[in-house]
């Protein structure tokens, strides 16, 4: 494969997201890691901040980029001249949303193709909203995020250290 999209939140990048980009890149030539900016997730970080913090935490692994995308990911994928989808499974939780999501996708366009990666075991049990909501108890979240998002997060939830 040539190049991928990796869409999501990441509202912050986390270990379990980092791992599942290191797996994409060693089967793809290309990812780009694209934050969507229209999820209708109220997120925590700016898109801006969450792409600084994807840029830094990914600037060892050959062939990643990062951007930001708007409307829906079957277009921009099309519009990136990309080859297919990565999300990473998690759990069996996980397979709902992503089955329909990925089903929906192809239905909105045929050509487009969705694969899934498994994290490493480690990181099997990592969520962005969790690790918001350990943050937010004034909990260290180092041991899941990097230092530039676990400041960025800390100081979004004016957590002082
Ligand atoms: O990290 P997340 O929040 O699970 O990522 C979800 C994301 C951003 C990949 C999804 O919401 C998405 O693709 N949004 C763009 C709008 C879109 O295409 N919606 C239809 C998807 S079926």
């Amino acid at each position: 494969m040539q190049k991928a999209i990796y869409p999501g939140s990441f509202d912050p990048l986390h270990n379990g997201h980092i791992d599942v980009i290191g797996r994409a890149a060693r089967l793809c030539d290309e990812v780009v890691v694209s934050v969507a900016t229209n999820s209708a997730k109220n997120a925590l970080l700016s898109i801006a901040q969450r792409i600084d913090i994807i840029q830094d935490a990914t600037s060892h692994i050959p062939g990643v980029t990062v951007t930001q995308f708007e409307g829906l990911l079957v277009d921009f994928v099309i519009e990136q001249k990309a080859d297919c989808i990565i999300r990473g499974l998690r759990a069996i939780s996980d397979f709902e949303y992503e089955f329909q999501m990925a089903l929906m996708n192809r239905q909105l366009r045929s050509d487009v193709e969705t694969i899934f990666l498994m994290p490493s075991q480690e990181h099997i049990y990592l969520s962005s909203r969790i690790i918001k909501e350990i943050a937010g108890t004034g909990n260290d979240v180092r041991d899941f995020i990097s230092e530039k998002a676990a400041l960025a997060v800390e100081e979004k939830l004016q957590l002082k250290k």
